[in-house]
């Protein structure tokens, strides 16, 4: 029979396994083999009923109930349910009045879906730098790239935090424009009371299966302020004979999983702090930063390293990281970079073929840039520093793992000399100088 029960726990931290020898060099992983893998979304009884007596309805009015209750969580004005996060994208921007040939100003560190979907509007995204601290799109930059086409400004609540939306709101009202979030990151994540979603004139968001709110696949769901936004993006889909609906099945899922939401973003959010406060005690690892009043959601858990902090502050930083990502995956974290290049330097941006003959960057010419990877330092010198926690904090990790992540990160970091030898006879490159990966 197939399971996936775990063969047997994992064992409790044992003081003397992470002074013991390097997994990497022979010694004993701390994270066995067989124990690695996580399992989300959980499955109950309930959600295999609930899929039973939803096909008894009609399948329409499964994926209109899931969507009312999905909206009321999220405490948006209207929701529309999609196939998938990237045609919800579509969607908010559409219904937040973008149109063919305007500018939509876009982080350059995010998932290549928030740049493509401005493509799918027939529209020109327009990439600026990050914050060095939230990695979420700079206010400033955003400011310095606003032009007379710029129609909205589409920041991403990276990982899970909310993006400094009171400026990027102040912003966008001083010009008349737009705010549409990508939400896709951000299940659950506030800015004080409110949810990630109801912040913007309108917003997109992924319900795909390695978010914190999984339809079992694909799925999407756009939020809009007002009605007017909402019918202008279901008229478009009339008008174009689009069909980017959602599955019932899927909704039928999610449904019966919102009931625990709320559950698992409470274990994700200890977890995070649990492994947080172990990362500060090793000088070489830091937590995310989460500004006062923000709730990150954790979709993923970006590690930042200070080399200097182990005496390695003369090694460049990226080889550092590639040297600790390296030893961290042989103790069984499952660490990556996630994004090793800003978002224009993929071949769609370099190229811009678009849907043919250059069709939509040939709107408006003088909005393309033929960018570098240096164009963008803030995101150069965050890939360089940052290691990545993905799948596995998405699902509810139990509570022993958190503790076994939080001794395979104490054992590295105290090993600089292994770390030293390394970079020493290593041959690392920058992550932009190997070829740009998506995710
Ligand atoms: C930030 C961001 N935006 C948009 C998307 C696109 O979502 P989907 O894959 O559901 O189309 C993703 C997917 O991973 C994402 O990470």
């Amino acid at each position: 029979m197939i399971t996936d029960f775990p063969a047997k726990p994992l064992p409790l931290p044992d003081p003397a396994e992470t002074g013991a020898e390097l997994a990497a060099f022979g010694g004993g992983a701390i994270i066995p083999k067989e124990l690695r893998r996580t399992v989300f979304p959980v499955i109950t009884k309930e959600d295999v009923f609930n899929l039973m007596l939803a096909q008894r309805a009609k399948p329409e009015r499964v994926v209109a109930d899931f969507a009312e209750a999905y909206r009321s969580y999220v405490g948006a004005g209207y929701a529309l349910p999609t196939a998938s996060g990237t045609s919800s994208l579509h969607l908010a921007l559409v219904g937040a009045g973008v149109q063919p040939g305007d500018e939509v100003i876009v982080p350059a560190f995010t998932f290549i879906a928030t740049a493509q979907a401005v493509v799918a509007a027939h529209a020109v995204p327009v990439f600026v730098d990050i914050d060095p601290k939230t990695y979420c799109m700079d206010p400033a930059a955003a400011a310095a790239a606003i032009t007379g086409r710029t129609r909205a400004i589409m920041p991403v609540h990276v990982h899970g935090l909310p993006a400094d939306v009171p400026a990027l709101r102040a912003l966008a009202d001083s010009h008349g424009i737009a705010l549409v979030e990508d939400a896709s990151h951000a299940h659950s994540a506030k800015i004080g009371d409110q949810v990630a979603g109801s912040f913007g004139d309108a917003a997109g968001q992924s319900l795909m299966a390695d978010k914190n709110f999984p339809l079992g696949g694909e799925g999407g769901i756009a939020f809009f302020k007002d009605g007017a936004s909402h019918q202008r993006a279901v008229d478009y889909l009339e008008r174009h004979g689009i069909d980017y609906g959602m599955s019932w099945v899927a909704a039928a899922f999610g449904a019966s999983q919102l009931k625990r939401l709320p559950y698992y973003d409470e274990v994700r959010a200890r977890n995070a702090a649990l492994l947080g406060e172990a990362l500060e005690g090793t000088g070489l690892f830091h937590a995310p930063y989460v500004p006062q009043g923000h709730t990150h959601a954790y979709n993923m858990y970006r590690i930042t390293l200070t080399p200097d902090a182990i005496g390695l502050g003369d090694l460049p930083v990226y080889a550092v990281k590639e040297a600790v990502h390296e030893l961290l995956v042989a103790e069984g974290v499952p660490a990556r970079e996630w994004q090793n290049t800003p978002i224009p330097c993929h071949l769609p941006f370099r190229h811009r073929g678009g849907f043919g003959n250059g069709y939509p960057f040939s709107l408006n010419p003088e909005a393309v840039r033929d960018h570098r990877p240096e164009d963008f330092p803030v995101t150069l010198g965050m890939l360089d520093s940052t290691l990545v926690l993905c799948r596995e904090l998405r699902a509810p990790v139990e509570y022993e793992r958190a503790l076994r992540y939080a001794d395979a990160f104490t054992k590295v970091a105290r090993r600089p000399d292994a770390i030293r030898k390394l970079v020493t006879d290593g041959s690392y490159r920058r992550p932009y100088e190997k070829a740009a990966r998506l995710g």
